[in-house]
């Protein structure tokens, strides 16, 4: 089969770990030139295997308004358009509902919806005429899941804002979301969440069923596809339990 995004350009934010690594890959495969932004590009499974003539990485901490208007003269210097955006960093967040300070509130926030919806408003003066944007939210069992509440609520945030752009003033460029349930990833490896795996009441997507997802979404097949978010969705090993405190 031909590759699917020959002469497309990309730019992925998360790229360097789990879910948005395994887009990138995906994306390279398919033909596409990438820019993967992180923080940091010095984990285990970097991003240098993948040693591709067409794969370029930048540091960029999406949180920083000042980052990631370097982040788009970089890449409008580099790549000028781009026709997919993945705004796709952000971190699982773990908080008991009823303890949650103020500050945690707004970081959740910060970094799991308005850094996201910002990279898009940054991006779109560059975007190209016909471009597809695939944000990441969750699908409903996080909802379930003591502690993951407010990580959900700052989801159902930018999941709010893609259903509303199904019919906006983009008329060519699209705008979509995939919602996972939980995916293994690093992500789940912080202190605070290792109670919830260990009692695990679900079974694993992997990132690589995430990021097929993403490509269909951001690929010529899901051209009539606009403020839509396709829910992906493992089995959960026990349905209507609430997972314990
Ligand atoms: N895993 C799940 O079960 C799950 C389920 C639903 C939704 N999601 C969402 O999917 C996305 C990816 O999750 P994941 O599980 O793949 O997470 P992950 O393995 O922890 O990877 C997170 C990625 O985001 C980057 N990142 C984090 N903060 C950043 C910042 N401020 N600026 C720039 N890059 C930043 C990380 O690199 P650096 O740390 O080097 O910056 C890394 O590349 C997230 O938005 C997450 O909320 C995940």
């Amino acid at each position: 089969m031909p590759p699917k995004l020959l002469n497309k350009t990309a730019v992925v934010t998360g790229g360097s770990r789990g879910i948005g690594r395994a887009v990138v890959e995906l994306l390279l495969q398919e033909g596409a030139r990438v820019i993967a932004v992180s923080r940091s590009i010095d984990q285990p499974d970097g991003l240098e295997e993948l040693a591709s003539p067409r794969l370029i990485t930048h540091l960029t901490d999406v949180t920083n308004p000042s980052d990631l208007a370097r982040l788009v003269e970089f890449t409008q210097r580099r790549i000028r358009n781009v026709d997919i955006l993945c705004p796709l960093a952000g971190r699982l967040f773990h908080a008991d509902l009823l303890e949650t300070s103020r500050e945690l509130i707004e970081e959740n926030i910060r970094i799991n919806s308005i850094s996201a919806w910002e990279t898009f408003q940054k991006f779109r003066p560059i975007l190209s005429k016909q471009a597809a944007v695939c944000f990441i939210t969750f699908a409903p069992l996080f909802e379930q899941m003591a502690g993951l509440e407010q990580f959900a609520g700052s989801k159902a945030l930018l999941r709010s804002y893609v259903r509303s752009l199904s019919d906006s003033g983009l008329p060519d460029q699209r705008v979509n979301a995939v919602a996972c349930t939980p995916t293994q990833t690093t992500a789940w490896n912080a202190p605070d969440l290792l109670p919830l795996v260990k009692e695990k009441k679900w079974n694993w997507l992997t990132p690589e069923e995430v990021a097929d997802t993403i490509l269909f979404l951001v690929s010529e097949e899901s051209r009539a596809l606009r403020g839509t978010e396709l829910v992906l969705s493992a089995p959960a090993k026990k349905s209507g339990n609430r997972v314990s405190r």
